[in-house]
This record gives C-alpha cells, structure tokens and sequence, in this order.
C-alpha cells in the first residue's frame, strides 16, 4: 500500500518541510540569520549546529494555552477528542501561537481503546482509569478489535488538521504497546508499572495476547492518522524506562514491532520515544523506528554515540528549566542544539510533555532560538 496521491507528503506540501527532512537526516535548509545559533556552547568539542532547528513540543496542544482552557470549557477530555471541529482547532492552536515546525495531532493515547469498547476515562490530574483491569486470559479474551469504522471522527479531524495546515506537517501518534498494557494491567497510572511487569513474566502467555491485541489497536489507530494526512507518526512508549533492556526485547519488543508493522509500508518517517530509556535507545529504534525520541536525562550527542551516529534524533530539553530565567533556559537550549547537531538529523523537543504551569511565552521565544531569530 501506499499514501494517496493527495497526501501531502505525496503532493509535495511538507516533503521538503525542516521537519521532515531532519528526521529523515536530510540537510537543513541554512538561513541567513543563523549568528547566535552558530554560537552554541562546544565545550567537550560538540559541534556547533550549522543552521535553523526544527522544533515542536510534546503536549504543545494542552492546558499551558488560554486559548485551549477556554475551548475545553465544559468538554471533557476524551468528547473533546472525538469532536472533530474541536480536535482539529486544538491542534491548530500551538502552530498558530508558537510558530512551530509541527502540529501534534490532539487525541489521546487511550482513545484507540476507547473506540474498540474499553471502559476508560481521563481524569484530570490523574490521567486514564479503567473501570475493570486486564489482569487474567479471560480478561484479554474479553478484549474486541478495533473496528476502523470507529475511527471516522479521528479521520474526520486529522483532514480537516492538514486541509488548514498547508505546508506544516502534522504529526500522527499512537501509545505502545507497552504503555498501553501498563495502564490497562494496572487500571490506571503507576510508579513503576510493577503489576505489568509481574503479568509479564507470572503468566507470558496471556502477557503477549494482550500485547498483541493492544499492538493491533494502537497500530489500526495511527495508520488512520497516516492515511487521513499525517506526515509523519510517533509512537509513546513513555514508560518503556521501567524495563529492563532483556525484558524489553523479551517481552515488548515484538509488540512494538507489530504496532509500526502497520504503518511501516506507508514510508513516513517514524519517531519512538520514551522516558528513562537510555539503555533501550538501540532497541527502541530497532523495532522499526526512523528517529528516537530522547527524553532529558543523557545528553544528545551521548545518545547518538550509543546509536551508532546512524540515527536522527528528537529532544531533549528538561521540561525543568522551562520555568527558570531565560538565560539559564538559553543556554541550556543552545547546549541541546549544539549536542544534537551531532545526529544525523535533529528535531528540537521537549524531553517530556509541556507541565501545565508552562508559561506559552517561554515555548515560543524556544522556537525564535531555534529558528535563529531574535
Ligand atoms: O499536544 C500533544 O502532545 C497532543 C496530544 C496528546 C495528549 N496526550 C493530550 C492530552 C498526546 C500526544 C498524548 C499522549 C499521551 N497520553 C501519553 C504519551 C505522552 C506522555 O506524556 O508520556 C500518555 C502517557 C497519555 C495518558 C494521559 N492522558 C496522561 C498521563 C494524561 C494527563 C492527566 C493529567 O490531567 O495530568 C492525559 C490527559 C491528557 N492528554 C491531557 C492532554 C492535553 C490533559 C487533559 C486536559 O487538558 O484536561
């Protein structure tokens, strides 16, 4: 299969987009105002980056934005989700507001399993909960696939996103398997995803249906995304930092595999990223990832050096800082540049999602330095 001709990865809207050509470690376009870009820090001899960095946020579509508590008005999270209109003005938002090289598609990780029948809700400063955990086979064998008919309002906004986009790309994105799994096996969210890690291991069996399951759903999910207009897809496994490396090839990867299985054919470019996941970055982009998503905790240039110096990377700038003064900020942004333009390609990213408390000033003066404008 292949995207359809008015894709506009097809058409030619965002196949030359900095976005799309960082993460497929093309060489940027150079401006011709890149000086204090050019002046990035290099101890330890990181290179200075040569031109503008593409950049977005995760969870730039959210609750730091005036304009989107007021839109969210009496909508719960996951309605809000399912409202096309809606779904695709929150989208619109950050692009509008920060001037980023992306939009993020405003769905939710869960909204997949929503749509094939599970009981979830979103809990405002909790996250989701589940009505009944899947602990036992009889739970999993309990568990119905996701129809794609189901998906029409996902479908519905992801067109409506790229018609109003141009040549922005919009980014597509589906939780893994795994994460998936913790939030089910646990009923909602954990420290450590303890309950998950002992099903795995207590009983594999049921384990791997219900990664199996979970990596059909989420994959269905995100293919739906790609096909509507999305240029390019990311898969959070944002907890994936609780495991292991051995258990995490054991007893995860092969679901995540299958996941991206179902979009792999579509040549987007695919971006896997998680938390805590230092150890797993080879395994993670093994899985059939293009760039791996770095979170905060090692520093890019180290992270290319354990990936082999094959790979384009995103981040990592500690969502910590965005709440100290600008020149502690600064610098520290112009560090992760600079560490980054040691990759073969580098998209400027949060090492997590945007805290609430964000001030949406401090995103957009991130994305005037990225872009070499003062
Ligand atoms: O801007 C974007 O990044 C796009 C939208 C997006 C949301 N969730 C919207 C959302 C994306 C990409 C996600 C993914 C997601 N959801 C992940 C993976 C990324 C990550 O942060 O690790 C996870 C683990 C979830 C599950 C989830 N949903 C959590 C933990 C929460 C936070 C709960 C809270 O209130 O603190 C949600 C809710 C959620 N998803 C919100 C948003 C904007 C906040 C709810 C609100 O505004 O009412």
């Amino acid at each position: 299969m292949t995207l359809p001709a008015g894709h506009p990865l097809i058409d030619g809207r965002t196949v030359n987009s900095p976005l799309v050509r960082a993460f497929r470690g093309q060489p940027g376009r150079i401006s011709r105002d890149q000086g204090h870009i050019a002046g990035a820090p290099s101890e330890d001899g990181v290179a200075p980056a040569s031109g503008p960095v593409p950049v977005w946020f995760m969870r730039q579509a959210g609750r730091s934005l005036p304009e989107y508590r007021e839109v969210r008005r009496g909508v719960t999270m996951l309605a809000s989700c399912l409202e096309p209109e809606l779904a695709s003005e929150i989208t619109l938002q950050p692009v509008r507001r920060h001037g980023v090289d992306a939009a993020i598609f405003f769905s939710d990780i869960v909204v997949p399993l929503l749509l094939a029948g599970v009981d979830v809700d979103i809990v405002p400063g909790t996250g989701p909960v589940f009505a009944e955990p899947v602990r036992t086979a009889d739970d999993v064998a309990r568990l119905a696939p996701l129809d794609p008919a189901a998906l029409a309002p996902v479908v519905e906004a992801v067109e409506r996103t790229v018609a109003a986009l141009g040549g922005t790309p919009l980014i597509g994105f589906a939780g893994a398997p795994f994460t998936l799994a913790s939030y089910l096996v646990e009923g909602g969210p954990s420290k450590d995803q303890l309950r998950a890690r002992t099903l795995m291991h207590a009983d594999p069996a049921t384990w791997g249906a219900l990664m199996d399951w979970a990596a059909d759903v989420t994959g269905t999910f995100l293919r739906a995304q790609v096909m509507a207009g999305a240029s390019a897809a990311q898969l959070f496994d944002s907890w994936a930092g609780s495991l292991s490396l051995a258990d995490y090839e054991a007893h995860v990867a092969p679901a995540s595999s299958r996941a991206l299985a179902h979009v792999v054919d579509l040549g987007v470019p695919i971006v896997h990223f998680g938390t805590g996941t230092g150890e797993l970055l080879g395994a993670m982009r093994d899985v059939g990832a293009d760039v791996v998503g770095v979170d905060h905790r090692i520093p890019l240039d180290e992270a290319n050096r354990r990936l082999g110096g094959t790979t384009p990377l995103q981040g990592n700038i500690d969502p910590a800082l965005l709440g100290a003064p600008w020149p502690v900020l600064e610098a520290h942004v112009l560090d992760v540049i600079g560490r980054g333009a040691t990759a073969p390609g580098h998209v400027l990213n949060l090492g997590h999602g945007v805290p609430p408390q964000t001030d949406p000033d401090v995103l957009t003066r991130i994305v005037r330095l990225a872009h070499g404008e003062r």
